[in-house]
């Protein structure tokens, strides 16, 4: 059973200036919910109620929207709006939060090596934020990678096929299939010039990690954009046969970029808003 995730919400969002000027884009809302809370309610639902935020400075929005709001709920207690305020109750009482600074901005793999306090020598899922994942009629992404992990004990990636043109924005894998939707990883690339690229797989923001690659990341040096990039400490596992990645049932919305946030509140606002 996996029980923490660790969520890197320590990045700036400057492809979302100037509404991330002093908010962090993990609060940034589709509809009515921020960002970040659609992951913990992932993660949630897939039994991972320890949440390790990874925050930095001028995230402390996050750190309040995971606490009680004294004044908020004595203000509206008892009154027809208090309905607005269940869903994060709901969060707050089933989810534990607990919170380490990442100082300085080295990368992804960086970030993961800074919740190592918060998470120590267990298996854990890792949720990018900015990766909408969404799954209406079926467990969430988090639910179907944690039951991978019960059969085959190893990091998991979340993939999907992406446009070629688009292939290096991402972590791009290779690998021999283990069966259809499931690849057995033995190649993992950051950010691939598209002639470059493995595959037309790419990693999209849901992970399991198994507990020794906080050691492989500190041996890792830094990679593409000069940060110490997650992919390179996984390619280490995966040469190992130890990295599977899996086609997950559900949609995913880029919502780092702007079309792909303006698409998710669409489908979010359609499918998903006032009904319980
Ligand atoms: C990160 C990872 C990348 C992955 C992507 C998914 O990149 O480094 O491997 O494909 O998330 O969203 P970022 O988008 O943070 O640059």
């Amino acid at each position: 059973m996996i029980g923490k995730c660790l969520f890197p919400v320590a990045g700036y969002g400057t492809r979302f200036l100037p509404a991330t000027k002093s908010m962090p884009k993990e609060m940034l809302p589709i509809v009515n919910k921020p960002l970040v809370q659609y992951g913990v309610e992932e993660a949630i639902e897939a039994g991972m109620v320890n949440c390790a935020l990874v925050t930095g400075r001028g995230k402390r929005a996050i750190a309040d929207h995971f606490d009680i709001s004294f004044e908020l709920e004595h203000q509206i207690a008892g009154s027809s709006k208090e309905l607005y305020l269940e869903g994060i109750r709901d969060v707050i009482e089933q989810g534990v939060f607990t919170m380490v600074r990442q100082r300085a901005m080295l990368g992804l793999g960086h970030a993961i090596l800074s919740g190592e306090p918060l998470i120590g020598e267990q298996p854990f899922g890792v949720v990018l934020s900015d990766d909408l994942c969404l799954n209406q009629n079926g467990p969430g992404v988090l639910s179907q990678m944690a039951a991978l992990y019960r059969e085959f004990q190893c990091s998991i990636v979340a993939v999907q096929e992406v446009p070629m043109e688009e292939i290096d924005k991402y972590g791009v894998v290779a690998g021999v299939a283990e069966r259809p939707g499931l690849t057995r990883v033995s190649r993992m690339v950051e950010k691939p010039p598209k002639e470059e690229a493995p595959s037309n797989l790419a990693v999209i923001g849901r992970y399991i990690l198994t507990p020794d690659i906080f050691d492989i990341i500190r041996d890792t040096p830094p990679g593409r954009n000069g940060e110490v990039q997650l992919t390179d400490a996984l390619q280490v596992q995966a040469s190992a046969g130890r990295v599977l990645a899996y086609q997950f049932d559900g949609l995913r919305f880029d919502c780092g970029s702007v079309p792909g946030f303006v698409e998710a509140t669409q489908y979010v606002y359609e499918n998903y808003y006032g009904r319980a």
